[in-house]
């Protein structure tokens, strides 16, 4: 009864694939198509909260470049990508949302040299009800964290500021957490040093001071929102190298991502930090945003009467 290919209506979400809008349950991409079979694939996620896209300027920004190391060249332009997005939202009419931007390469048209360079690539994208990558849950009382044994994929290998398909490594992540009894895994570096989670960027507190990874990481845009955040409230915020071991002696550590925004950990590695619940900078810079985007920092409004062209 709820097979969502069978799922006719646009309430559980709404897609668009190189052209054509449909309901999220029927949106599907051919079986061929090297976007599934390689990985080919570069994308990004902007999110809609009361119906409004936060920073969605500098989403669709992040997923240009992206597009352009990985050598895409999809039809649409920026401002289409971004009418497009505002009407998958339209369309579900969901006021808080997960938003999806993908490029797929395609492949050669039969005949073609079996080269990436002969496929044409194209855009899909869809929104989808909010997700959170930590649930609200686990946010109260804090995540916990292992440092994961699998190492990230090398920066020298696949570039890890264009958002990429390639998640064995951090997949991998998630089941050492869940055999470790935690919640989620931090990847280091072969030097030993933190990059970044699954879906996540991360940040330590040590001695006051905020410190972000510098290397081996999306370029988040959470992350930037949390910077400009301690600019405000007069923290000092670092993005420099972050060893295991300090890591593994934080004071607090937080995690960010469009999908949930700044998320509290408790633990490290089975260590309690500070009462076992998130710790102070946490929880003011996690107030601090969510009290920002509620005045509207970053918005841009849902046009939500942008569907009748399409239906
Ligand atoms: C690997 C990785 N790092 C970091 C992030 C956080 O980036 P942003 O804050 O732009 O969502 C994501 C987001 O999905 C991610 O997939």
């Amino acid at each position: 009864m709820n097979d969502p290919q069978s799922d006719n209506s646009f309430a559980a979400g709404a897609a668009y694939i190189d052209g054509r809008y449909m309901p999220i349950g029927q949106a599907a991409i051919p079986i061929t198509d090297w976007g599934y079979r390689r990985s080919d694939v570069t994308y990004d996620v902007v999110g809609v909260w009361e119906g409004n896209f936060f920073r969605l300027e500098d989403h669709v920004r992040r997923f240009r470049s992206s597009m352009r190391k990985f050598r895409f060249e999809p039809r649409e332009g920026d401002e289409e990508i971004k009418s497009v997005l505002n009407r998958c939202v339209a369309l579900s009419g969901l006021k808080n949302a997960y938003v999806a931007m993908d490029c797929l390469r395609g492949r050669p048209a039969p005949g073609m040299p079996y080269h990436p360079v002969h496929a044409r690539n194209y855009i899909a994208a869809f929104a989808i009800p909010w997700v959170w990558v930590m649930s609200p849950e686990v946010q109260k009382r804090g995540g916990h964290l292992i440092t994961a044994e699998t190492l990230r994929i090398p920066a020298d290998s696949v570039d890890p500021t264009a958002k990429n398909f390639h998640w064995a490594d951090l997949t991998r992540g998630q089941f050492e957490a869940l055999d470790r009894g935690a919640d989620f895994a931090l990847l280091l570096d072969s030097e030993g040093n933190v990059t970044e989670g699954p879906g996540f960027n991360v940040f330590f507190v040590i001695d006051d001071v905020v410190l972000t990874p510098d290397a081996g990481v999306l370029e988040g845009i959470t992350r930037k929102s949390v910077i400009e955040i301690c600019g405000d409230l007069g923290i000092p915020a670092k993005v420099s190298k972050v060893p295991a071991a300090e890591a593994r002696a934080a004071d607090e550590i937080f995690l960010a991502t469009t999908a949930g925004g700044v998320m509290p950990a408790s633990r490290i590695d089975g260590r309690i930090m500070g009462n076992d619940r998130p710790g102070p900078i946490s929880m003011k810079i996690q107030e601090t945003f969510w009290a920002k985007r509620a005045k509207g920092w970053h918005a841009t409004p849902v046009d939500y009467a942008a569907v009748a062209a399409v239906v």
